[in-house]
């Protein structure tokens, strides 16, 4: 978060103490009750508020600052184990640039020539563990703990079958886990790409030559035992597992896990290993500590080797020679995590060199030659500046929070919904609070709470406003609905807002109409209602008087006005902007309805009937034609020429997609409009949520949650629009 110039001093000092206090609350919740209260996504928007600051102002870094420490200290119930090497934390770079930046900043320490190639591992969310191996027996397991000193968990960490008791292991005595690709691996596409699979030693013999040359052992034996081992890795929980675990916990009427990674956090953590036993937990190697009897020059071989000895180790691991490779991959890797069967919140970098590794070093508690890429996170915590409210089309009055700007999911975001009254009060939302923010998918941000703990008591609790900020007119709360509205059904700002939805994309799409033109009309009195677009035409001398708009400029938008008089009937119903009536039920209404007119005299009953309507958009589409204001409206775009009528269309009988249903979420590469049709025309049926009949979700770029997850829970295979448009030649 950024911190205004007008912060005194004083403020800061204040500010940057009561972080370090809720930082210490959140990383005690997390690291050692395993039961956070925040997502890790706000907690490290709070880590880097607090670098940002201590950056800024070195006077005001104290020794036990949260950010000169890692993990946390171990719980007295179990044994210590002091690590012999320390295990380290990551520094972050939240996008391609951070990576870059990273690279720069090694480059100075190296010579100038030097070449360096990079692993790329996903960055696997779990608990981080030490295995060591003696002769080749499992004899120590242990947390990370605060880095130096962990928890002794060997009993517990013996239960796991794809952590190996004895290594290599013997042929044929692998486990199940053990013989699969790593231990718990990725589900729908993924796993079945070719060249994906785990390789077989033959299938590389790059890799093992220099495995054998390290190892003396020969394909036929294995590599030989190491005499001492200690293999670092992450102990997680597949997410599918997490679930049924959370369902069977319920059931028991025990706590719920937060989150899969916590489960594994309070799963290893058990003090009755057979508790530990009962929970299905997976693990990966991602690394080594002190070795013996083996000589290994990087960590691509590393990992190579710990596979050939037994351990899961991510198959996703690639080797680059040039950084913006490397990053391309994990970039396009960390678009596609969200269809793995494990959590991870990024990809570490690192380089491959061990070599060189050491010449780097580490910095703090970081090693400098390793990074993680961190996958944009869905929430970020900053500071509400103001509290205001928008007039919607509908004389809705929405609050919305003013906040000083923040990446999330990489966009900046500065303003946020605070959806109405009843949600800013019941989560005591103020002026000058730091808040969570989230932004899911294409869904519009949201302020989700306060962090009441980094209060000062300058905040300013919120008072809903008792009239229109736009028109001054009185405000009404009707009975039993949480929105307030405008009274005034002549209320600029509510037209403002008419306007502008008619002419967007989704409607009748007018070009060189936006947001702008639409106030601007309005203010001058051009407009009065969304049928007066029609009518600009007339008064054309007018509009080349106004500034700005010469002659080529009025004679394009007049153009684009007459063009958008041949849209289909779906367009017109979507543009009218009545309430719960979007580009999927218009669709739905123009396949029902011939004309506009047989829709205004549909009964609500009627309505009602029809499947994907139901009865509250029923009441809300007979409600909105009842309306006198709303029928000349109509009156008057059917005068001036406008089509209010459903054109011809071939229909389709049978088609590719005969009998499928669709539901389709994210952004695709055309409007939602337009693929809703294609699908259509290929014989499909499109919805608007997920259930039991859906046959494929379609999946875009930042896909929503909830079509997500529920088409999780259904097992509904999930395409992108390659596929979609595959199955339509096909
Ligand atoms: S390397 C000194 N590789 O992330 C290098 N860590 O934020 C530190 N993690 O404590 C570890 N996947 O628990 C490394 N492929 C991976 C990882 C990984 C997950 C965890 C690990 C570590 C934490 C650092």
């Amino acid at each position: 978060m950024t911190t205004t110039r007008e912060h005194t001093q004083q403020d800061i000092a204040e500010r940057t103490q009561n972080l370090r206090n809720e930082i210490r609350r959140h990383a005690y919740r997390y690291h050692v009750l395993d039961d956070p209260v925040i997502s890790d996504a706000a907690y490290d928007s709070l880590v880097r508020e607090l670098e940002a600051l201590e950056a800024q102002y070195p006077e005001l870094i104290t020794p036990d600052s949260p950010t000169q420490r890692v993990g946390a200290p171990p719980l007295d119930q179990f044994e210590r184990v002091e690590h012999p090497q320390p295990m380290l934390s990551l520094d972050n770079a939240f996008d391609a640039e951070e990576v870059r930046e990273w690279r720069h900043r090694i480059g100075r320490l190296l010579p100038e020539d030097v070449e360096l190639e990079y692993t790329v591992e996903p960055k696997i969310d779990g608990l981080a563990v030490a295995l060591t191996y003696e002769a080749g027996v499992f004899v120590r397991g242990a947390t990370r703990g605060d880095g130096y000193v962990g928890e002794d968990v060997t009993v517990n960490l013996r239960t796991l079958p794809s952590i190996p008791l004895r290594v290599p292991i013997p042929r044929g005595e692998e486990t199940k886990e053990q013989r699969g690709r790593g231990a718990e691996g990725q589900r729908g596409r993924g796993a079945e790409e070719p060249g994906e699979a785990r390789p077989s030693p033959s299938a590389r013999p790059a890799v093992l030559s220099a495995v054998l040359s390290v190892s003396k052992g020969s394909i036929e034996e294995g590599p030989r035992t190491p005499a001492r081992l200690e293999v670092r890795g992450e102990v997680y929980m597949p997410i599918d597992r997490f679930r049924a675990l959370n369902r069977r916990q319920e059931e028991r009427g025990e706590g719920a896990f937060a989150n899969p990674r916590n489960a594994a956090a309070g799963s290893v953590r058990q003090l009755d290993s057979s508790v530990t036993a009962e929970r299905p937990l997976s693990f990966w190697a991602y690394g080594i500590g002190p070795v013996e009897g083996v000589e290994l020059r990087g960590q691509r071989e590393t990992l190579d080797y710990l596979e050939l000895l037994g351990f899961p180790v991510n198959p996703d691991r690639r080797l680059f020679d040039e950084l913006e490779a490397a990053i391309q991959y994990a970039e396009g890797w960390i678009e596609r995590r969200s269809e793995l069967n494990y959590l991870a919140d990024g990809v570490v970098i690192k380089v491959n060199s061990f070599a060189i590794q050491e010449e780097l070093g580490s910095v703090g508690n970081a090693p400098r030659w390793a990074i993680a890429f961190k996958a944009p996170s869905e929430e970020a915590t900053t500071r509400v500046r103001e509290i205001g409210v928008n007039v919607g089309r509908t004389g809705v009055l929405t609050p919305y929070a003013l906040l000083e700007p923040v990446q999330v999911s990489g966009v900046t975001v500065s303003t946020a919904t605070l959806h109405n009254e009843d949600y800013i009060r019941e989560r005591d939302i103020r002026t000058g609070d730091t808040v969570v923010v989230k932004r899911a998918g294409d869904v519009i941000p949201q302020v989700l709470y306060p962090l009441k703990e980094l209060r000062t008591g300058d905040e300013k609790p919120f008072e809903f406003p008792a009239a229109c900020p736009a028109c001054g007119e009185r405000a009404v709360r009707p009975e039993g609905e949480a929105a307030w509205y405008c009274a005034n059904a002549a209320c600029p700002a509510q037209l403002i807002r008419r306007v502008e939805h008619f002419v967007s994309r989704g409607a009748m799409d007018i070009e060189g109409f936006g947001e702008k033109l639409a106030a601007l009309f309005v203010q001058v009195g051009l407009i009065g209602d969304v049928a007066d677009i029609y009518r600009l035409g007339d008064k054309r001398e007018q509009l080349l008087s106004m500034e700005g708009f010469g002659e080529k400029r009025v004679q394009n938008l007049l153009e684009a006005v007459q063009a958008s008089k041949e849209r289909s009937l779906d367009r017109l119903v979507t543009a009218l902007g009545i309430r719960h009536v979007g580009g999927i039920v218009s669709g739905t209404l123009a396949q029902h309805f011939d004309s506009i007119d047989t829709l205004m005299n549909a009964s609500e009953e009627g309505l009602a009937q029809i499947e994907g309507i139901g009865p509250v958009i029923a009441c809300s589409i007979t409600e909105f034609f009842s309306r006198e204001h709303n029928q000349q409206v109509v009156r008057k775009l059917k005068a001036a020429g406008v089509n209010t009528e459903r054109q011809a269309e071939p229909t389709v009988t049978a088609g590719p997609l005969d009998g499928l249903t669709f539901v389709v979420t994210g952004t695709l590469s055309r409007p939602r409009r337009e693929i809703t049709a294609l699908i259509e025309r290929n014989g499909g049926r499109v919805t608007g949520s997920v259930s039991g009949n859906t046959h494929y979700l379609v999946i875009g770029e930042n896909p929503g949650g909830t079509k997500y997850n529920t088409a999780q829970e259904f097992g509904t295979p999930m395409i992108d629009e390659d596929e979609l448009l595959e199955m339509m030649e096909g």
